[in-house]
């Protein structure tokens, strides 16, 4: 089908009558919970342009009928893929990654040392294209070599040190519903202005210059195992001690982020701490979590009343 032209051989916008942007808001709402409200209708409106003319198609109900098919999956990928944002940097928030490798890892390594349990679980939900998950990975790797410096294990380390030290397992899960992003988290190629967070001694030891950009070095990229995960669903990595989702429910109805919350509640171990974006909270979402607020840095912890 050819696309609405005007005059001058330009395809001009299928405009969509209120009906149908609600029928749209809501698919997209079941799907992913991405809310978008009067605020964001522009963003959804100018994206599903896009598809359109991708598609080729030149009104709303064909595509909606391609959508809902059982072929239309793809479809719908390639649109949610459109409808997120994905911006994200290195050490994003320092004061709270202060607050979680300088108090609350430091915490939590020592508790899991008591208890002999020598494995470390961290996900970074919602990981864009990997520079949150790669920054933990870089942070748990300094505070284990420095905690180690401190207390030293019942055994000698090999000569060369590993990035991790031994008997210390850390695994890191980095979840996406953008497949575009996650592929590019596992090439872990950034170049120059992704790099604005990471200072010197960091750009050293963790990462190669590869051309005009930076590819991150293989402990580095070996403790990050990259996963596809729609927050929305129910199936979720359970057994967690931390979580960070960040920047992501931000994009969802209050409805959404309380259902989110409890489901990332039930992710954690008992304990375990959740960090969340610098302009979101848990305030008035729950009462299962406790916050701890240091330096300007904020996490909260899940607490053991079961609801
Ligand atoms: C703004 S980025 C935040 C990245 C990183 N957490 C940070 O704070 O820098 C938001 C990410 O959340 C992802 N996202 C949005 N809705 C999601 C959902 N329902 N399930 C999984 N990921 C989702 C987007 O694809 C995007 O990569």
């Amino acid at each position: 089908m050819i696309p609405n032209m005007d005059s001058f051989g330009f395809s001009s916008p299928v405009l969509l009558s209120a009906a149908e942007l609600k029928l749209l808001q809501s698919l997209v709402y079941q799907e992913c919970g991405m809310c978008f409200d009067e605020r964001r209708e522009h963003f959804l409106q100018d994206r599903l342009q896009r598809r359109l003319r991708i598609r080729g198609l030149d009104n709303f109900s064909s595509y909606y009928r391609l959508l809902t098919s059982p072929e239309g999956k793809q479809e719908f990928t390639a649109l949610l893929e459109n409808l997120t944002v994905n911006e994200t940097s290195f050490f994003r928030n320092k004061p709270q990654l202060e607050l979680f490798q300088k108090v609350i890892l430091e915490k939590i390594l020592q508790q899991k040392q008591a208890r002999r349990d020598w494995t470390l679980r961290v996900w970074s939900a919602g990981c864009s294209t990997g520079q949150e998950p790669y920054t933990l990975a870089m942070l748990i790797a300094e505070a284990l070599a420095y905690y180690y410096l401190r207390n030293p294990l019942p055994f000698s380390m090999p000569m060369t040190k590993p990035l991790i030290p031994p008997p210390w397992r850390v695994e890191i899960l980095a979840s996406d519903m953008s497949y575009a992003a996650l592929r590019a988290a596992q090439e872990a190629l950034y170049v120059e202005h992704q790099m604005e967070g990471v200072d010197y001694s960091y750009r050293l030891r963790y990462f190669d210059k590869v051309g005009d950009r930076y590819a991150i070095k293989s402990p580095v990229r070996e403790l990050v195992q990259f996963d596809f995960h729609n927050l929305k669903t129910e199936f979720l990595p359970q057994r967690n001690d931390i979580i960070f989702c960040r920047n992501v429910m931000i994009y969802f109805d209050e409805a959404e982020q309380k259902r989110l919350v409890k489901k990332l509640w039930r992710c954690l171990n008992p304990e375990g701490y959740l960090f969340v974006g610098h302009a979101e909270s848990l305030f008035g979402l729950t009462d299962q979590f406790q916050m701890t607020h240091l330096n300007n840095g904020t996490a909260y912890q899940r607490t053991e009343e079961t609801v």
